[in-house]
């Protein structure tokens, strides 16, 4: 199974995230790719991600003959308010110039020539777009324009600056990256959004953000009545509901889990349980 994007792009269903792996990056991508994840997201931002460590990874995947073409590689361009002092760029740059930097570092962090998703790490404010993010937006719309990158997106949006960008940019996002509360339907505000402009939502944060979704005596029952993890029935109804969910587990035994998440189907009694169990 595959998703599509407006402009006819293909999107592995599931992704996996490199977030706070450090030294070990490498080797849990190799893993992560070799369990059958063919999705990867990171950043250019060294408080969170290694890029580097990434592209170590792929050429090492190249080496024994998983190609670009295989992979579905996804990067984000980080403010400056989301970076220390290892900023992959001039700070002192105009945006469109720090845009430049990063996305230059990212390909040779990479070692690819194009990027299939590239993403806004967050808005520059809370509220409303700053003229920082149509500077981004306009250098990302480029970047589209000029092949470089298949697909451009933004993470950390709420609605209203969603609404924004796709009232007002050329080319309005392709991806969204939120993190998903199930306390707020699961980010339903943004994910309709989403789905009225048929944009991708990534969904992360999935499992750690909602952990008392667990101990819900009626999640734990539509777990154990189609006999699948907990883990598992969450990916699920992500999937169900028209998410493509992140997930960043270091164990090779929840990898394979978590790529079996689609080996069943929730009933739409289920779905409409998990939907609201946090709204309570
Ligand atoms: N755009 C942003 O600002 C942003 C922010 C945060 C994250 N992200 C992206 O999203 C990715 C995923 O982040 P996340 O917050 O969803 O994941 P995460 O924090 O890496 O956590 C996944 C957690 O779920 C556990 N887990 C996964 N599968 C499991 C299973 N089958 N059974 C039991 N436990 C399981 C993992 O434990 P084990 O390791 O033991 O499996 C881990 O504790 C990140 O790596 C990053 O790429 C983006």
């Amino acid at each position: 199974m595959t998703l599509t994007a407006y402009n006819n792009v293909t999107v592995p269903p599931f992704m996996y995230g490199t977030a706070w792996k450090k030294e070990a990056t490498t080797r849990l991508v190799l893993m992560a790719v070799e369990a059958g994840f063919t999705a990867i997201d990171t950043a250019n931002q060294l408080i969170h991600y290694d890029e580097a460590l990434v592209g170590e990874a792929l050429l090492a995947l190249a080496a024994k003959g998983t190609t670009r073409e295989r992979l579905f590689l996804q990067t984000k361009f980080t403010p400056a308010n989301g970076q220390d002092h290892r900023t992959p760029y001039d700070v002192t740059a105009n945006v469109a110039t720090q845009v430049a930097q990063s996305f230059a570092s990212s390909l040779a962090h990479l070692h690819t020539d194009y990027l299939d998703s590239y993403v806004l790490h967050g808005p520059y404010g809370r509220r409303g777009l700053a003229p920082e993010d149509w500077e981004v937006w306009a250098a990302f719309e480029q970047l589209y324009e000029s092949r470089q990158v298949r697909m451009i997106g933004i993470s950390n949006v709420s609605a209203e600056q969603l609404r924004l960008l796709c009232e007002k940019a050329k080319h309005k996002p392709f991806v969204v990256q939120n993190r998903c509360y199930a306390a707020f339907g699961w980010d339903k505000e943004v994910r309709d959004i989403c789905h009225t402009h048929h944009i991708l939502y990534q969904g992360f944060s999935l499992l750690t953000a909602n952990r008392e979704v667990f101990t819900e005596a009626a999640v734990r029952a539509i777990a154990a009545k189609h006999g699948m993890g907990l883990a598992q029935v969450v990916f699920r109804f992500a999937m169900q509901v028209g998410m493509l969910p992140l997930t960043g587990t270091t164990d090779p035994e929840h990898m394979k889990e978590d790529l079996q998440s689609d080996r069943f189907t929730l009933s739409p009694e289920d779905v409409q349980c998990i939907e609201t169990v946090g709204l309570s």
